[in-house]
């Protein structure tokens, strides 16, 4: 039977992207942009994100396109943000379906129909910006200003800088707690909370030992999800303000139900029930986590 450290080596590399899908998503984005191209003054565009940042944990969707606006579209920025994302929603409509193109906060999502193909993505995620100084602007219908200010770059590095402190796990380690949400039916939003909380809470160095880690994450999780959290480039809202009091109670409870879990199977492993741990962290991460 496979040891509760390799199982957390395989969910890992389980939870990597794989060659197909990094194609699958650049062969998407091109076609996306040159439509983009067609319909809008489009600057460049880069694929972003968890997806760049390797932080994004499966099955893969919402990968970030973000579409930097040139000189003849500038007239949006003086509306409010649903103009924008009006007009690239309308677009989108046009080319990939009604049923496939939706509006959100920040961004407007294109679903593919991915059914029984394995390696391919399901979403993206076209997020129009505009150049800022050194970073960007994007819209965001929920708030008054109507824009936040972004820099993808920063988050970036400070994910590099975390992962590199901590033996080269942090980022494995953040696409296993976003694939704990996912199974939870995401107590925790956005996931980038999560990310957030992780560059604080993932405290190196790393110990080796995957569930000490995962129990120490999800109870300090537990105690600080009702904090202020900024988001760390200090440019954009707090990425804690998405949720509501209750459920930040609820997310709480999860949490602090997740931190029971992973201590139950410790207990389990040190009475020599490796069969059981391995069951635990599977109820706990899903059915990618493995058993053998
Ligand atoms: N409050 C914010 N202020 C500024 N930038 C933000 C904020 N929230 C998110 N971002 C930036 O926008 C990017 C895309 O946001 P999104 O919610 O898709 O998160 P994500 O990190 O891609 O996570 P997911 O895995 O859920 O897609 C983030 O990676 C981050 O760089
Ligand atoms: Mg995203």
């Amino acid at each position: 039977m496979i040891s509760v450290r390799d199982a957390f080596q395989k969910f890992r590399g389980r939870l990597e992207l794989t060659q197909r899908e990094q194609d699958d998503a650049s062969r998407r984005q091109k076609d996306i942009r040159s439509y983009m191209d067609e319909c809008f003054d489009i600057d460049r565009d880069f694929l972003t994100g968890s997806y760049k940042r390797w932080t994004k944990t499966k099955p893969l969707k919402d990968v970030d396109i973000f579409c930097v606006l040139g000189e003849d579209e500038k007239h949006y920025r003086s509306k409010p943000p649903a103009e924008l994302l009006g007009a690239v929603e309308k677009k989108l409509k046009e080319k990939y379906g009604e049923d496939c193109v939706r509006r959100q906060r920040r961004s407007v999502s294109v679903e593919f129909d991915v059914a029984g193909q394995e390696d391919r993505v399901m979403s993206f995620d076209v997020v129009p910006a505009f150049d800022k100084d050194t970073h960007y602007e994007i819209p965001d219908a929920k708030i008054s200003e109507g824009w936040i200010d972004t820099d993808p770059e920063i988050h970036a590095e400070k994910a590099t800088a975390a992962n590199a402190t901590f033996s080269g796990e942090w980022k494995g380690m953040v696409r296993m707690i976003k694939r704990w949400n996912m199974e939870k039916d995401k107590p925790v939003r956005p996931s980038f909370f999560l990310e957030v909380m992780a560059l604080d809470l993932l405290r190196p160095p790393f110990n080796g030992d995957y569930p000490y880690e995962f129990m120490a994450f999800f109870d300090s999780a537990a105690d600080r999800i009702s904090d202020a959290w900024p988001e760390p480039a200090g440019l954009g809202p707090p990425v804690s303000d998405m949720m509501t009091n209750e459920e930040k109670t609820r997310a709480r409870q999860a949490l602090k139900e997740a931190s029971s879990a992973v201590r139950e199977a410790i207990n389990l492993s040190r009475r020599g029930q490796n069969g059981e741990a391995l069951q635990a962290y599977r109820r706990l991460f899903g059915t990618l986590f493995p058993l053998s």
